[in-house]
C-alpha cells in the first residue's frame, strides 16, 4: 500500500538573508537542494522540490515562529533570539551551530554603575521580552523597557535610555559608537523549530531529517 504521508508536502519557513543561505547551504550537504530559491531576482515567494516533495518559502525572521505553530510551515529556520522574544508554542529541535552571536546589555562605561546599584533606568531593544525577563526575573532589577525597531545603538548615543539590549557578533557596532557589552544575558544562534502536529504526524520525515543534519554539523563543529 501507498504511503499516504509521503505524498504530503513538508513545508519550511526560512529567516530572510544570511540565516536562510547558510540553511540551504546546509540543506545541500545533506542532498536537499533548491535550484530556484538561489535566483537572486526572483520575486517569488515559495519555492518547490518537487521530487523530495518539499516547499521552502522566506519570511521576516519574527514572523518564522508564527507560521510553525499555526502549521502553514511544518519546519522552520530562525534565531534563537526571535524564538526567545516570539515564546511561540513549537518545538526547538536541533541547534544549527551557524549564526553565532550573543544577547548583551550594552552602553556607555558610565552605565556601570546604575547596573551594579539596580537603578531604576531606561532599556531600549527590540527584544522587549526578553530584555524583561532578564532584568525582572534573573536580576530582580525594576527598569522601564522602550520598545525600539532597529539601530538600537543609537538610544544610548541620544539619551533616550542609559542601557540597551542587543545583538552582539562581532562588536564592531558598539566600539564605532563608543559602547560597550555590560552584562551577557545570553548566547544564540540558528535554530530548526518544528510545529507540534508536524512532529507527531510526519515524524519519521522530520526525524530523519534532524539525524541528517546532526551528522553534518557534529562533522563540522
Ligand atoms: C544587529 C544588532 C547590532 C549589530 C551587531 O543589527 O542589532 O546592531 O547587528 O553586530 P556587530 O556586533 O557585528 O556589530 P542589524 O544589522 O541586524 O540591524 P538593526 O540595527 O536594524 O537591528
Amino acid at each position: 500500500m501507498e504511503n499516504k504521508n509521503s505524498e504530503r508536502y513538508l513545508t519550511f519557513a526560512l529567516g530572510k538573508g544570511r540565516l536562510a543561505n547558510q540553511t540551504l547551504k546546509l540543506f545541500e550537504e545533506i542532498g536537499i537542494t533548491c535550484e530556484e530559491m538561489k535566483d537572486k531576482e526572483t520575486r517569488k515567494l515559495i519555492f518547490v522540490n518537487e521530487e523530495l516533495k518539499l516547499r521552502f518559502f522566506l519570511a521576516k525572521g519574527p514572523d518564522v515562529p508564527t507560521y510553525v505553530e499555526y502549521g502553514a510551515a511544518d519546519i522552520g529556520v530562525v534565531g534563537e533570539d526571535t524564538i526567545l522574544e516570539e515564546g511561540r508554542n513549537i518545538y526547538e529541535v536541533l541547534d544549527l551551530g551557524f549564526g553565532k552571536c550573543r544577547m548583551c546589555v550594552c552602553g556607555p562605561e558610565s552605565a556601570k554603575d546604575l547596573l551594579l546599584h539596580h537603578e531604576q533606568i531606561r532599556v531600549a531593544s527590540k527584544y522587549p521580552r526578553i530584555a524583561k525577563n532578564y532584568f525582572y526575573n534573573k536580576k530582580q532589577q525594576t527598569v522601564e523597557i522602550i520598545k525600539l525597531n532597529g539601530s538600537i545603538e543609537l538610544a544610548p548615543i541620544v539619551g533616550l535610555s542609559e542601557v540597551i539590549v542587543d545583538i552582539v557578533e562581532t562588536g564592531s557596532t558598539l566600539r564605532e559608537n563608543g559602547l560597550q557589552v555590560l552584562e551577557e544575558v545570553c548566547p544564540l544562534s540558528a535554530r530548526m523549530i518544528v510545529n507540534p502536529v508536524s512532529m507527531k504526524m510526519e515524524n519519521e520525515r522530520i526525524t530523519k531529517l534532524i539525524t541528517e543534519l546532526k551528522q553534518v554539523i557534529n562533522k563540522e563543529n
